[in-house]
């Protein structure tokens, strides 16, 4: 029954799972590891295999995995498994919706998100020669996953760490959970497996045992237990996430990004940087940022669903907010704040500066201190200004509000007129100078101060 490696491939993908040990109101699946759940790192991984389906398995909050799901995988079908009896009982809820599919399924966890694209290749490939494919590992600490009972390369049974003797035990190659075979055999084996065992569960792993005792090849095929990693608890998704940043950093480093304390940067599944950027110490990356070749992102800044252009330098100390769009060679300075703006091209915004809901033309300069007073408490409005303009420090620009090319304000304006191109803008009262006057006050004031301490 060996097959064609090429053949469809069906993704089971299991996350019916209660996650107890996270302590969590948010389904387990659903913890995000750099920045995407968990959930859609097994997904990314499944996809490297081209499936034709992909079946995810929900139970414990259900609907909320779902409507996840419709984001991070539109076309996965979902199938309920209402009550978890066990891992085999998981599976096979699946089988509705492979009816009539023909090829291979493979079963993934959601809460396992670190197995590689080649690992599962080989899998693959080893499924040529063998009816049933389990992914193993050596573990330093074997605990409670199920343990290996191979007889030369034939995998004869899975023991589950509860059910084991003391010697099978001692057996330090584990079961990672995942297994790659025959659909419809699939359907068919897990149609036998029943619940006589210490956890009174359906348990998956019972499928080599009766694949043995029907004539068929099981193997294992290995990898490092860093991509077995599972999550089960907060401090397992901590050294997950850890696991991600090191691998994450190691890829940017890869594509010819500088970055001079890596161990400092965090970086999302999703970070795009381009060659010959560098970032400093303490950078945050969101979700959704993309930074072109030759950037420079500055220590201690923070980054979400934004798009940093070549040459464009941003920090110390700033942060893109959604829809930041910072032009080529743009500054964006210290305490600067961007949000749903386009910053044009050799623009500079170097100063504890807000702008958002904004489109700043090419080669202007914003001043120190600069608002746009964006929000009237309801409704959020736009600021347009145009190239080559120059804002003055401390200047709030009310929107709706137009400021037009090469046109100026005054510092501490507060403009609520649009200003046209190349005009001044002086929205500020006039100053006045009394002569004296500061001399006078103070005497009074010291006078005062002496009346009172003789007392
Ligand atoms: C399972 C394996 C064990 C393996 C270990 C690796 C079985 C019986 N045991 O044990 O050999 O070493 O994984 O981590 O398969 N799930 C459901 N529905 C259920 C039960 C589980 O969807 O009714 C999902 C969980 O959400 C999770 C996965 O299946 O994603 C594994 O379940 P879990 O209970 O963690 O299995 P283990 O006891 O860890
Ligand atoms: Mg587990």
């Amino acid at each position: 029954m060996a097959h064609d490696p090429h053949r469809p491939v069906a993704l089971i993908v299991l996350a019916a799972g209660a996650g107890t040990r996270m302590n969590s109101d948010l389904p387990k699946p659903l913890h995000p590891i750099g920045g995407a759940p968990m959930i859609a790192h097994a997904l990314a991984t499944g996809r490297a295999l081209e499936p034709s389906r992909i079946v995810v398995v929900t139970g414990h909050g259900a609907e909320e995995v779902e409507a996840a799901l419709e984001e991070i995988a539109p076309e996965a079908v979902c199938v309920r498994q209402e009550e978890q009896l066990g891992t085999g009982h998981a599976v096979l809820q699946a089988a509705p919706a492979l009816e009539g599919f023909q090829g291979d399924a493979v079963v993934l966890y959601a809460d396992t998100p670190f197995v590689s694209e080649d690992t599962l290749r080989r899998m693959q490939a080893a499924r040529a020669v063998h009816d049933m494919v389990v992914l193993g590992f050596r573990a330093a600490d074997p605990g409670r996953y199920g343990r290996l009972m191979m007889e030369g390369e034939r995998l004869v049974r899975i023991v589950e760490a509860k059910d084991a003797t003391p010697e099978q035990l001692g057996i330090d190659l584990c079961n990672s959970g995942l297994l790659a075979t025959d659909a419809r055999l699939l359907m068919d084996l897990l149609g036998q497996v029943d619940t006589d065992n210490a956890a009174g569960e359906y348990y998956l792993t019972d499928l080599a045992e009766i694949a043995a005792s029907r004539d068929l090849s099981a193997t294992a095929v290995l990898c490092s237990e860093a991509e077995t990693l599972g999550v089960n608890s907060r401090a397992e998704l901590a050294a997950a996430e850890a696991q991600f940043q090191a691998m994450k950093r190691a890829e940017v480093l890869e594509n010819g990004v500088t970055m001079t304390a890596p161990e400092t940067v965090i970086l999302s599944a999703d970070t795009w940087v381009g060659r010959d950027a560098v970032i400093e110490p303490y950078v945050v990356f969101g979700p959704g940022v993309t930074v072109e070749s030759g950037a420079t992102i500055r220590a201690f800044s923070h980054l979400e669903d934004a798009h940093v252009s070549a040459g464009a330098i941003v920090g110390p100390y700033a942060r893109l907010r959604p829809g930041a769009e910072i032009g080529n060679n743009a500054h964006i300075g210290n305490f600067v704040e961007v949000k749903a703006s386009l910053i044009g091209e050799g623009t500079k915004v170097n100063h504890l500066t807000y702008i958002g809901n904004a489109e700043i033309g090419d080669g202007t300069n914003v001043g120190a201190g600069t608002i746009t007073c964006n929000y009237d408490g309801v409704f959020k409005h736009r600021t347009v200004v145009g190239k080559n303009a120059f804002i003055g420090s401390d200047t709030m620009l009310v929107a709706p509000v137009t400021v037009g090319d090469n046109a100026m304000t005054g510092s501490g304006s507060v403009i609520t007129s649009d200003v046209p191109e190349g005009a001044l803008a002086l929205g500020r009262a006039k100053q006045v100078n009394k002569a004296g006057l500061a001399v006078r006050l103070m005497d009074r004031l010291r006078a005062i101060k002496a009346e009172k301490a003789k007392g």
